[in-house]
């Protein structure tokens, strides 16, 4: 019988910068077949591991219609994360997954799309956003809200500009400098200066500051609460409903049953967050 807490062997294909601490990682599996049959939905994530230093659950940034390879874009924040920082192309990893329920890309057919990120949110919401756009025909209107901290720690720059070509795209920062001439507040005021049309869907993924007074901003235009779905990370250890670790209020493994919710779903467990 297959374990499935045993980690496949991948290759780092080509390591690339985005900010200061956060580098997009491209990956394959070292075995070809293997990584022609991955499949997985945007929003899902897998466990990448370090012999002798752990693993950790990090969210797919490609999207599934690119299947050479999948893209994880990492922020260096601790053991795994600072090791995987120090790695270069060609090195080796582990991976398991994809795990979690991920978005339902038919759900949103012919809605306008709203998607709003704060920091490294974006790096699910790319998933999304580039399978949304490989079959633009089947959406409404789109808006692609970033907010960061400051000017530097913008992830994804050559996708927010490319993707001004297909949607509104705005960006803002918490602080600005001396070269930043854009936006400079939370990304809930993008939301609020915005004309949106109540046929509208939004996916917000962030830190969960964000939701409260970026959904109150999407109510006050007429969107439904059930129109809105966010990403929900949690602690996670086995990614696999086995180990407890994300469990809310006692039953929801957030693991299995998330990230993915709706803002109503969200709203029942996020106290036990
Ligand atoms: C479903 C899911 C998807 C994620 N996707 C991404 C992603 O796309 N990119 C990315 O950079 N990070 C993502 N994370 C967060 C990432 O898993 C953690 O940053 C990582 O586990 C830290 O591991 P570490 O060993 O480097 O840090 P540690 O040494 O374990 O901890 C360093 C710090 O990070 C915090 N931390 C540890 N584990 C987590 C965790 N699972 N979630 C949040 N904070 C944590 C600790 O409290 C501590 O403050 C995701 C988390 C989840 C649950
Ligand atoms: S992470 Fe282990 S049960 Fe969800």
């Amino acid at each position: 019988m297959d374990n499935e807490f045993l980690p496949l062997p991948a290759e780092l294909a080509s390591v690339e910068s985005l900010t200061r601490d956060t580098k997009l990682y491209r990956i394959r599996f070292i075995d070809k077949d293997i990584q022609d049959k991955f499949s997985f939905k945007p929003g899902q994530f897998v466990e990448i591991s370090i012999a002798g230093i752990g693993e950790a659950p990090i969210s797919i940034s490609s999207p599934p219609v690119i299947n050479e390879y999948f893209e994880l874009c990492i922020k260096k924040v601790g053991r795994l994360t600072d090791k995987l920082h120090t790695m270069k192309a060609g090195d080796r990893v582990g991976i398991r997954g994809p795990y979690g329920n991920g978005f339902s890309v038919e759900q949103l057919h012919r809605f306008n799309l709203i998607f709003i990120a704060g920091g490294i949110g974006l790096a699910p919401l790319r998933s999304l956003i580039k399978t949304v756009l490989s079959e633009r025909e089947k959406f409404g209107s789109i808006r692609i809200f970033f907010g960061a901290k400051e000017p530097d720690e913008i992830i994804f720059k050559d996708d927010l500009q490319e993707w001004k070509q297909y949607a509104d795209v705005e960006v803002t920062v918490d602080k600005g400098n001396e070269n930043w001439d854009g936006h400079i507040g939370f990304v809930s005021e993008l939301v609020e200066r915005t004309e949106v049309s109540p046929h509208s869907y939004a996916v917000i993924c962030g830190p969960p500051s964000m939701f409260g007074p970026t959904v109150d901003k999407l109510k006050d235009k007429g969107i439904e609460e059930v129109n809105v779905t966010v990403s929900a990370e949690r602690k996670m250890q086995c990614g696999v409903g086995k180990c407890g670790h994300c469990i809310a209020g006692g039953k929801v493994y957030i693991c299995l049953e998330g990230p993915v919710f709706t803002y109503e779903k969200y709203q029942e467990i996020s106290s036990f967050l």
